[in-house]
């Protein structure tokens, strides 16, 4: 990469950050990505998006040179990675998911070693190690050995080791996994900082609205391959469901409404409308007697939260507190029909499940195969003793 920014100017601003053309990558038998074709542009952050076991991990693996692709070629900054892979790099830092600090060294010796690892030197590798504590809230923290440190702090201290050689491609492998609101608002503001920097960020996570308050582009993974790409106002609107949600005492009554309607499994009826604020009066003068047993009415906006969930084809997302028990099973006047179906005017309501309608994982995957992903257990293990 070329160090001088007139020379990087004429190679001119097209050239991406990150490019994965074509890139599968498969453990024995089971594909964990499937012709990944992918950029990042310099200052963009990229929310890569995806339930467990989608390829996240393995994703940034191949980029930062921990696996090889079985397929396809891995561009940062428009040098091969096959070809001169310590040039790629050199610019790249990486917080992956599983915590890699070293326990008996204090914060400041953990940020040192990680400085000089990089190529820092004395008074360089101190300045920069105070400096990165700083935006992570490790300041207080510099002298105290990070064994006797929380999961959540040493999770800071491990995402700040990634930062100390100012790399130009960073990836932040669900960097606020255990963390608390204020560092998790601090650590977005950094990341921003860092994007305005022209810094290109590949930010994974499981906390979608934290996308939103990165401004990021988006990226889903879905079993392996990428089912889509854009920026948040386009996948919201291309995706996103807008509804106004319905809750009977005693279940849902026999209705017909002129609008596609699901039902999810805790007994919910959606009914699917745009500008659902607008639409709320024709809903209710709709429903007719049955709107005495209503007991609740929810407005559903466009959300990303909704894009991800059709777009996956699943309910619930990942990590999300346990759900109440569902109630018995809303009764199901008609066959299964996908969810966008619209019934003929008269016809009973369609009944397609709107969550819990897949799995989380693949066919291919045992049951309960790694549920938890690396971080759960070491934190777990951590906590545990
Ligand atoms: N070392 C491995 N050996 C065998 N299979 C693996 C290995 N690492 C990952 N996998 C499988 O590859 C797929 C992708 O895993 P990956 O860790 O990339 O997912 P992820 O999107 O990061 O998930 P999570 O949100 O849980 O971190 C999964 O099916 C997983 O079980
Ligand atoms: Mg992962």
């Amino acid at each position: 990469m070329p160090t001088d920014p007139g020379a990087r100017r004429a190679e001119g601003a097209a050239v991406p950050a990150l490019a994965l053309r074509g890139v599968s990558k498969r453990y024995g038998a089971t594909t964990a990505l499937e012709g990944i074709d992918l950029e990042i542009a310099e200052g963009e952050i990229m929310g890569l998006l995806g339930h467990n076991g989608a390829g996240k991990t393995t994703l940034m693996s191949l980029v930062a040179g921990l696996l090889r692709p079985d397929t396809g070629k891995i561009e940062i900054h428009g040098v091969p990675t096959d070809r001169d892979p310590r040039r790629a790099r050199r610019d790249l830092g990486l917080a992956p998911q599983e915590l890699g600090v070293y326990p008996p060294l204090t914060v400041r010796q953990n940020l040192r070693f990680c400085a000089e690892l990089a190529g820092l030197r004395g008074q360089r590798a101190r300045v920069r190690a105070e400096e990165v504590a700083e935006p992570f809230g490790l300041t207080a923290l510099l002298d105290r050995r990070v064994s006797g440190l929380s999961g959540g702090e040493q999770r800071r201290v491990h995402t700040a080791m990634a930062l100390l050689h100012r790399p130009k491609l960073v990836l932040l492998d669900e960097p606020t996994a255990g963390v608390d609101v204020e560092t998790r608002a601090r650590l977005i503001a950094y990341v921003k900082e860092l994007a305005d920097d022209g810094t290109a960020v590949c930010y994974s996570t499981h906390y979608l609205p934290e996308v939103e308050a990165l401004e990021a582009s988006v990226a889903v993974l879905d079993h392996g391959r990428l089912i889509a790409r854009g920026t948040l106002p386009e996948l919201v609107r291309s995706h996103a469901d807008s509804a106004v949600e319905l809750t009977f005492h005693g279940g849902v009554p026999p209705l017909h409404l002129p609008w596609p309607v699901t039902h999810d499994e805790d007994g919910v009826l959606r009914v699917h409308v745009e500008q659902p604020q607008l639409a709320t009066a024709d809903v209710l003068a709709a429903l007719g007697e049955s709107a005495r047993l209503l007991v609740n009415m929810r407005v559903v906006q466009p959300s990303l939260e909704s894009a991800f969930l059709r777009l996956t084809g699943s309910g619930a997302p990942d990590r999300r507190p346990p759900a109440s028990p569902a109630p018995s099973p809303v009764p199901s006047p008609a066959p299964s029909a996908p969810r966008t179906a619209a019934p003929a005017p008269g016809a009973p309501a369609n009944t397609a499940p709107a969550r819990g309608a897949r799995a989380i994982g693949g066919p291919d995957e045992p049951p309960g195969e790694d549920d938890h992903g690396p971080l759960a257990r070491d934190l777990e293990a951590e906590q545990h003793g």
